[in-house]
């Protein structure tokens, strides 16, 4: 049976698998920097003799795996790039580069991508489509996904139906989580810079301060969640940094602010650059400052098709079993530019659980502690090579 030679043969890659994680994490580099990442991939998949293209989006690889008979072609993404953190594990495999680490487990999604890359090689011979293998640079920043796209990644064959794996420490090692419809939320950024009239401390009415409007802006800004939207439709504003003043009895004449806008619904993502900007003008006007803002959408909610996600429970049921599938209901307000792949072809996001405290595993995605149980590097490649086989007998 098929499924029994994809779990064999995932065990049987393991120590192969931690070597490559091992060797990625140690190693980590920030978004469209991936060169050594993307060359350790590319390197790999020749290996395999699979059609490799490299470059694409700067450092973006893709492989793709040409079945003995013709099919559909169903994709895998992997996304490559590390944070700008510094790591404080004191592991042997710890980063090498200081101020980078692998916080979010994209080495893992890489080297599991690998390990299913191998595994579905040996199946070649009896695959009826193709198969791609998409490393995408720079999920962290401004998102590697959408010039992929815009660089073809999806034609040339022509995708069908598109799957990635994250690691996800809300879920216990062993168990893999699928989710219907909506999973991560749209993430947003802007911009607000305050203008007033700087003056002496000690003479407040010769001033416009800064400091009083940011303050009443930040505040005010929360009305929009608590009192504008309806409160069972998701939305999550945050500042996350503000800068202003330059000494203790000067009144500031400037104030920088930035954050984030999360949303899953459509419309209230339209309205809310509106929303806040009326606060921002309304109470710049009172306080006679200036104002500047600037708002921007970077990615679109990650939205998984029914049809490929129901695939995705199924072969996680084949490979850890139906009691380790868990069905989530509940999104996350995180962000995923996997969502505009999602948005040309159907396909579903899956969350891989890592957690294991008998490890010391317990640590959430980007904190300087997080580490993953390597032992999901089989069980996901061994994932991925089901779905695919799945997807293409369909
Ligand atoms: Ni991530």
């Amino acid at each position: 049976m098929v499924t029994n030679f994809i779990k064999q043969k995932a065990e049987e890659l393991k120590p192969v698998l931690v070597e490559l994680r091992r060797k990625i994490h140690a190693h980590p580099e920030l978004g469209f920097e991936e060169e050594k990442t993307a060359a350790l991939i590319a390197e790999t998949l020749q290996k395999l003799e699979f059609e490799v293209q490299t470059g694409i989006a700067k450092t973006g690889v893709v492989g793709l795996l040409r079945g003995e008979k013709a099919g559909k072609t169903i994709a895998f993404r992997a996304d490559m790039d590390a944070l700008a953190l510094q790591e404080e594990n004191d592991k042997p495999y710890a980063s090498l580069h200081p101020g980078k680490m692998h916080a979010c487990g994209h080495d893992a999604h890489t080297t599991s991508l690998l390990g299913a890359a191998m595994i579905l090689k040996e199946l070649q011979n009896n695959l009826p489509g193709n198969i791609k293998f998409i490393f995408q640079p720079a999920e962290e920043s401004t998102g590697g996904a959408k010039p992929m796209i815009e660089e073809g990644v999806l034609a040339n064959p022509q995708v069908d139906a598109i799957f990635a794996p994250h690691v996800w420490p809300d879920y216990p090692a062993g168990k893999i989580t699928v989710q219907y419809g909506p999973t991560m939320a749209a993430p947003d950024y802007f911009e607000i810079e305050i203008t007033g009239k700087s003056g002496h401390g000690a003479l407040p009415h010769k001033s416009i301060d800064a400091i009083i409007v940011a303050c009443q802006v930040v505040n005010s800004l929360q009305t929009i969640v608590s009192r504008k939207r309806d409160p069972l439709d998701p939305l999550v504003l945050s500042i996350g940094t503000i800068q202003g003043g330059s000494a203790f009895n000067v009144i500031a004449d400037r104030v920088k602010m930035t954050g984030t806008v999360r949303t899953f619904n459509l419309e209230t993502r339209e309205k809310m650059p509106l929303l806040m900007e009326e606060i921002i003008s309304g109470i710049c006007k009172a306080f006679g400052a200036d104002y500047k803002f600037k708002y921007e959408k970077y990615f679109p909610p990650t939205i998984n098709d029914e049809k490929m996600t129901a695939i995705a429970e199924k072969s996680a049921a084949k490979i850890v079993g139906k009691e380790n599938v868990i069905v989530e209901t509940k999104p996350s307000m995180g962000g995923e530019d996997f969502s505009f792949f999602l948005q040309e072809v159907p396909g579903s996001y899956i969350k891989i659980g890592i957690n294991n405290p008998a490890k010391g595993i317990i640590y959430p995605l980007h904190h300087p502690k997080f580490d993953l149980d390597e032992d999901v590097l089989p069980i996901t490649a061994a994932l991925m090579a089901q779905i695919a086989w799945d997807f293409l007998q369909e």
